[in-house]
């Protein structure tokens, strides 16, 4: 699906603001929905339609840990690296991900079927260490502590 095809959706989302500039994230999120991750030629057309700067388009992008900037695996494995984690053992938990993948942080696997992000809190900091693994452009997202 091209950007074009994102049209008509994009449009009905944008007339349920009051300012177009609110609409960021919806259309945001319809962009990365449809193609898997949000890069410049995407950041340009939603700041055509709301009347915004790509450079400020580019900050949301990059401010919300859930949009990707380039294609993903059809998986996407999220480990939290803020401190609570990191005293709980986020650190080598990363390690033995980044050990049996055989990716770093931001890299995909082979046949792009796992993305490894490193990422900050994920409000479940009493449950530490944590991650997420979550679908890719499906919906829902299942939590779990890992085992030591
Ligand atoms: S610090 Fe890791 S979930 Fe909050």
């Amino acid at each position: 699906m091209t950007l074009s095809d994102l049209e008509g959706q994009a449009a009905e989302i944008v007339r349920r603001y009051e300012y177009p500039k609110a609409a960021m994230l919806p259309l945001l999120w319809l962009v990365q929905q449809s193609q898997g991750y949000v890069g410049p030629e995407a950041e340009a057309w939603v700041g055509r339609r709301l009347g915004v700067s790509i450079s400020h388009v580019r900050e949301v992008v990059s401010f919300y840990n859930m949009f990707h900037t380039q294609p993903t695996g059809r998986r996407e494995l999220r480990v939290c690296t803020s401190l609570p984690c990191v005293l709980r053992g986020a650190t080598d938990l990363l390690d033995r991900i980044k050990e049996k993948l055989k990716i770093g942080p931001g890299e995909t696997t082979p046949g792009r079927e796992v993305t490894l992000t490193e990422v900050e809190c994920l409000c479940a900091c009493e449950m530490g260490d944590r991650r997420q693994d979550h679908p890719g452009r499906a919906h829902g997202t299942r939590e779990t502590g890992i085992d030591p």
